[in-house]
């Protein structure tokens, strides 16, 4: 199989001075479907900015990204949308979840935006929702959920839609522990069950530990010759690297 991701020599340049920096310097890579692969670097080293890309709600400055086989520069801007709908579930760092609906609706609505009916996919929202310990609790709204409970329900809302490759944004940023360990494990779970792709940034050692594949941003560029390799990797092996890549 083809891979679902594959990024070629991608700048980004946010400051288009003569002589600035750019965020993202020579980035390439790819991502296998069924793949676990963890990008980690610190604050400001051009994470979030990598995953928009990922996603088509950005474009590169230079270099080319194909999803699903697509290179997403060469599409207009509605095929870009469609594709991005069709493939990817977003998990965003700050649930991004809509307060005046109910959890059943939130997770609904990447159905509805797909031109689908939620109601007729009930089953399946409940199914997804009870996976993540959110029985019970289908009709209540965002403020009413703990941090944790916000964060599995966007994750139901990522998964709702069947798209095979989720995008993860420090998805345990605003977690405890215990309920960061939780959302880890669980997306562990749904890439082995249900063979999705996921690919998350994060700078947290112990979310890096559930991956098979750990790349890390240095300065812009991904250091390929650093990565690491799963599964069930040692969190002092992640902190040694990060140690040595002086991140
Ligand atoms: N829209 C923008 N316009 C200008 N500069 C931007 C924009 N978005 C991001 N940047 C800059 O790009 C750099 C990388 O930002 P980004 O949000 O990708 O970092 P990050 O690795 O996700 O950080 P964090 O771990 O804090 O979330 C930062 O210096 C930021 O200021
Ligand atoms: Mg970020």
């Amino acid at each position: 199989m083809p891979p679902i991701l594959q990024v070629r020599q991608l700048y980004k340049f946010f400051d288009k001075r003569q002589g600035a920096a750019p965020v993202l310097r020579d980035v390439n890579f790819s991502v296998e479907p069924g793949e676990f692969v963890c990008i980690m670097g610190p604050s400001g080293s051009g994470k979030s900015t990598l995953l928009h890309m990922l996603s088509g709600l950005d474009a590169p400055t230079a270099g080319s990204i194909e999803l699903a086989g697509r290179n997403l520069g060469e599409m207009s801007d509605g095929d870009r949308t469609l594709l991005r709908r069709a493939q990817i579930g977003y998990v965003f760092q700050f649930f991004n979840l809509m307060p005046n609906l109910n959890l059943l609706e939130n997770v609904g609505l990447p159905l509805a935006i797909q031109g689908r009916h939620p109601g007729d996919h009930t089953a399946t929202i409940r199914g997804l929702l009870s996976r993540l310990g959110l029985e019970g609790k289908e009709h209540q709204f965002p403020h009413q959920l703990s941090g944790g409970e916000m964060q599995r329900t966007s994750i139901a809302r990522a998964l709702a839609g069947g798209q095979p490759l989720l995008l993860c944004d420090e998805p345990t940023g605003n977690l405890s522990q215990k309920a960061g360990a939780e959302v880890m494990a669980f997306l562990r779970q749904i890439c082995d069950q249900d063979h999705k792709t996921v690919v998350l940034v994060t700078h947290n050692p112990r979310d890096a530990t559930f991956a098979d594949r750990v790349l890390f941003l240095v300065d812009g560029a991904l250091d390929q010759e650093h990565a690491l390799h799963g599964p069930k990797l040692a969190v002092e092996r992640i902190h040694e690297q990060l140690a040595a890549l002086h991140i």
